[in-house]
């Protein structure tokens, strides 16, 4: 089965009106890619960044959403709302929600389904703390992760949407998952959803994410169930970006 790459950038909770003009001038001299570029700003910079890639095939996507439609929900943002703004993909669950914003396998499970429910496309990221591999707990923790959101919106949903595995302790530590220890998560994630469904498990694409740079990509996108990249600090960089994008093909 060939899948797409796809290679995300998760900004995080930086930039500004201007270095944003600057970091996508940058990324619209990206030559053609086979892969999906992705990039992700935060909220209030999504209709700026929608403009400024109109011409490119560069894809937008939010970081978080509500799970909530509409209504009284003082400082959230819905998911109609990303679609006026172009977004096609929301990052959900990512490990700085879970552990500093208390977001559980529930909540994460709920929000999924508002955005399957609005047209767009949830960006699942999933993954281990340090102390959880250490304790040899990774794939007990990915699977649980999992089939919290499998119980609410079905295994056929999996077909919609991406998956990032983000082990917690690659994130922003400089310290990124060896391509082979990535490719044994992944291939694992991919038999447990076939426990479920074969096809649905060999459509959906898993990307890696932690510490992602140009120098580490390469490796990591020869592993036939890596599936592309999350990518936070290097992501900042255009420069950097684009040789990651040019190591996926
Ligand atoms: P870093 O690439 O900065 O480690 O961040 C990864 C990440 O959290 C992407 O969502």
């Amino acid at each position: 089965m060939i899948r797409q790459k796809i290679v995300a950038g998760n900004w995080k909770m930086n930039g500004s009106k201007e270095s944003i003009v600057s970091l996508i001038n940058g990324l619209l001299e990206m030559e053609d890619s086979n892969s999906e570029v992705v990039v992700a700003p935060s909220f209030p910079y999504l209709s700026q960044v929608n403009d400024l890639i109109s011409d490119s095939s560069i894809v937008l996507a939010a970081q978080n959403v509500s799970q909530e439609v509409k209504g009284a929900y003082t400082g959230e943002v819905s998911t109609s709302m990303l679609g006026d703004f172009g977004v096609k993909y929301v990052l959900l669950g990512h490990s700085e929600r879970r552990s500093l914003y208390g977001e559980t396998n529930e909540l994460v499970a709920s929000k999924v389904k508002a955005v399957l429910d609005s047209g767009l496309t949830p960006m699942l990221c999933i993954g281990e703390t340090l102390a959880e591999r250490e304790s040899g707990k990774t794939l007990g923790v990915c699977e649980q992760q999992l089939q919290a959101v499998i119980d609410v919106v079905g295994i056929v949903s999996f077909e919609q949407m991406v998956i990032a595995y983000e082990p917690v302790w690659a994130i922003g530590t400089g310290l990124s998952a060896s391509a082979e220890q990535a490719q044994e998560v992944h291939s694992s994630i991919r038999a447990f959803l076939a426990k479920s469904s074969e096809s649905v498990s060999q459509k959906v694409q898993i990307l890696y994410g932690g510490s992602v740079k140009a120098s580490t990509s390469s490796a990591l996108f020869q592993m036939p169930d890596v599936d592309g990249a999350l990518v936070g600090g290097a992501s900042l960089d255009a420069k950097e970006f684009i040789a990651i994008v040019k190591t996926a093909g």
